[in-house]
């Protein structure tokens, strides 16, 4: 199985900033073990910056935190997946609970975006998760359904099966835990991912055994070992502790 250790930049970081964290990341990384791979999602304005310093170390990429389901047009302030790649991406996010909850994507259009990223050569770290509201209402295994069968049941023919591996990731991130130093504890982390696995080998299945899953909420040096140990975790999507690359190197090294 694939593993990978994804940095999610939010809005941090100016140019300088980025190519001076990513520089530290590249200087900084170890041999990682075959099948190891290390993305940060930095702003738009820092993509080039962040490819610029990974250049030449494949275990290495840059993504983008959001695109637009079309190849050009009238559409103020968004950018497409093509000029992403452009700028030196291989990776997108799509429905970051930031994006659902203070933007108001819908699974419609997080559906849209992973299916023209896809389709336009882009790898996609999809993103799902449950509110407190939602999870103390019992409905973990439906809202995840929902999240997940609106990109599935919507993917062309040539974006099924093995045409997925190596291409899509799905991020588990329960709202409640990001950005509140809320970890999930690890029996909620092992129900979801399980949960996670199942509802992909409905939608997908024997390739769901192959889509690595990355759990993301609080995660920090003192807690990704543990959570790297758990079933069905195939990564980690760190927000405020990859902006620091030391405490970044720290998880990856766990
Ligand atoms: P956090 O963010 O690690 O700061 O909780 C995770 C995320 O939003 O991807």
């Amino acid at each position: 199985m694939q593993k990978i250790f994804a940095a999610n930049w939010k809005m941090y970081k100016t140019r300088a900033q980025a190519s001076q964290g990513a520089g530290e990341l590249a200087s900084g990384l170890g041999q990682l073990p075959a099948g190891h791979e290390v993305v940060v999602f930095a702003p738009f304005t820092s993509i080039s910056c962040v490819a610029d310093a990974f250049n030449g170390k494949p275990v290495l990429s840059a993504g983008g935190q959001n695109c637009y389901p079309a190849e050009e047009g009238a559409f103020t302030g968004e950018t497409s997946p093509a000029m992403l790649r452009d700028a030196g991406a291989s990776w997108v996010l799509t429905g970051h609970s930031e994006r659902r909850h203070i933007m108001g994507e819908d699974d419609a259009l997080v559906a849209r975006k992973t299916i023209f990223a896809l389709e336009h050569g882009l790898n996609v770290l999809l993103c799902i998760g449950e509110t407190l509201d939602e999870r103390e209402a019992g409905k973990l295994n439906a809202v995840l359904e929902k999240q997940l069968s609106a990109v599935f049941s919507a993917m062309p023919g040539n974006l099924r099966g093995d045409a997925l591996v190596g291409r899509l990731a799905v991020g588990y991130e329960p709202v409640w835990a990001i950005g509140t130093g809320k970890v999930a504890g690890p029996e909620e982390v092992l129900d979801a991912h399980a949960v996670t696995r199942a509802l992909l080998q409905k939608l997908v299945g024997e390739t769901a055994n192959r889509l690595p899953i990355l759990y993301g909420g609080s995660v920090k040096p003192n807690n990704a070992a543990g959570l790297m140990a758990l079933d069905n975790v195939d990564g980690l999507l760190v927000g405020g502790a990859s902006l620091e690359a030391k405490s970044f190197l720290q998880i990856i090294g766990a």
